[in-house]
Formats: structure tokens, sequence, C-alpha cells
């Protein structure tokens, strides 16, 4: 899997969205579309980004019976995005039935990821509404493990866990990582931050970048900058 920076488009409408992309003449980035983006405009929003040349990362976290998982998934699969993802807490059974439904007639499929405890989930909210005992870093590790061994390519966590996800499920298990900021720039609402640079350091393979590009005042610098630093 190669090394990229993915645009979080966090807009509430398609004419807000192009507007953005519109400033790339030359790249076309790798971009992820959330729930809000993809609740205000429907699929169209994906295959219109698509037809642009964007690949697609679709964050939807889907979580559900497996049955129910494994048809959305054929779904998102015909719509031809490169990555989409769940919450492994649906269970393995649930993630099998994921990867059945997102393999295509030919074996190709988009890249699966997990989400495993929400960066909103601490300590004391997992034990007392989730009646998870353990510490929040092995139930992370566990839920990744899980998503390895039920044939996941990876999770979505913070830069600070991808070494030592890296570490419990092999180096080719992708880490997908938000919670980036420049040195010189705003951290914002996200609490436990790191460079591009350091994402890179440490083992993300995939940087999830949203207002430090959408909110710059020069998107395209924004966004070359996060690749020099990440990628190169
Ligand atoms: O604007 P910012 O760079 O903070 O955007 C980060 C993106 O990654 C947002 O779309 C946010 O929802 C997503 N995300 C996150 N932290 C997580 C999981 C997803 O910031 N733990």
């Amino acid at each position: 899997m190669g090394k990229d920076v993915i645009i979080a488009c966090d807009f509430d409408s398609a004419a807000k969205t192009f507007e953005f992309l519109d400033k790339f003449t030359g790249v076309k980035p790798f971009v992820k579309i959330g729930m809000e983006l993809f609740y205000a405009e429907g699929p169209e929003i994906v295959r219109e980004i698509k037809k642009r040349g964007h690949k697609i990362f679709l964050d939807l976290k889907l979580h559900d019976i497996p049955n129910t998982v494994k048809k959305a998934m054929a779904v998102l699969s015909r719509l031809d995005v490169d990555m989409t993802n769940l919450h492994a807490s649906g269970t393995k059974r649930m993630m099998e039935a994921a990867i059945e439904g997102l393999t295509r007639e030919d074996g190709t499929r988009p890249i699966l990821i997990a989400v495993t405890q929400l960066t909103s989930t601490d300590q004391e909210s997992m034990e007392n509404d989730l009646l998870i005992k353990e510490p929040i870093d092995k139930v992370v590790m566990h839920y990744a493990k899980c998503a390895s061994d039920s044939g996941l390519d990876g999770v979505v966590c913070s830069p600070l866990e991808a070494g030592k996800v890296h570490d419990t499920c092999g180096k080719s298990f992708v880490t997908v990582t938000p919670g980036v900021r420049f040195a010189d720039g705003d951290v914002g609402d996200q609490k436990r931050v790191m460079t591009p640079a350091q994402a890179k350091e440490i083992g993300s393979d995939y940087i999830v970048v949203g207002r430090p590009i959408t909110a710059s005042p020069d998107p395209v610098a924004a966004y070359e900058r996060c690749v020099k630093e990440f990628c190169d």
C-alpha cells in the first residue's frame, strides 16, 4: 500500500466541495467523503468526484448485523470507492461478511479498514457506558488484531498508535491516521496531534488531513506541503 495524504472533504454541499476541488488543477488528491457530505448529497457525489479522477475514502463507519453490512458493502463496492470502513466492535463475523460483500466478481475490492475505539471514547466512558473494563490501549490493539484476523487491510488510528499497530498486526497492515497538524499551525479541537513528518517517522501509511488544508488561504500549497513532509 502506498503512502498518501487524504484530504478530509468535510463540507456540507456538493457546491462547496467542488469549489474546493476546482483549486487543484494539476494533481488529483485522494479525498475522504464523510457522513455529512454523503448524507447531504447521496451516492452521486461519490460518482462525480470519482469522475474527476480522485481516489475516494468513503468514511461511513458501518456497524450492523453481518447480512446488512455485507449487502451495504456490495453497494459501496459498485460505487467504485478506493477505501471504506466499519466499526470493529461489530465483531469478526460482521467484518468477514463485509469483506465478502465488498469483493467484486473479479476478486478486486476497495481497501477496508476498521475503526477500533473512537478517539472521543476515553477510559471512563468505555468503562461506564460500554462496560469494558480493560485498559483502552489493550482494547484498541485487540480490535486491530480482530480486524486483521478477519482479513481487513488496516485500521484508523491516532498517529501515536501506528507503530504499535504495526508491531501487533504486521508491517503491511495499513494505518490511516487523522489528527495531523503543521508544526506552526492551529491545533483546533484535536487533542493529540502530530506533524506530517512525525506521522511518516512513526510509520503511518496514510494521513487524513482536513482543516490544515481546507481552511488554509492556499489549500494547494498546504496540500503540497503535507505531501512533501509525509511522502518524500
Ligand atoms: O480537520 P481535521 O484535520 O481535524 O480533520 C480530521 C478528519 O479525520 C475529520 O474528517 C475527522 O472526522 C476525522 N477523524 C478524526 N479523528 C478520528 C477519526 C476520524 O479526526 N479519530
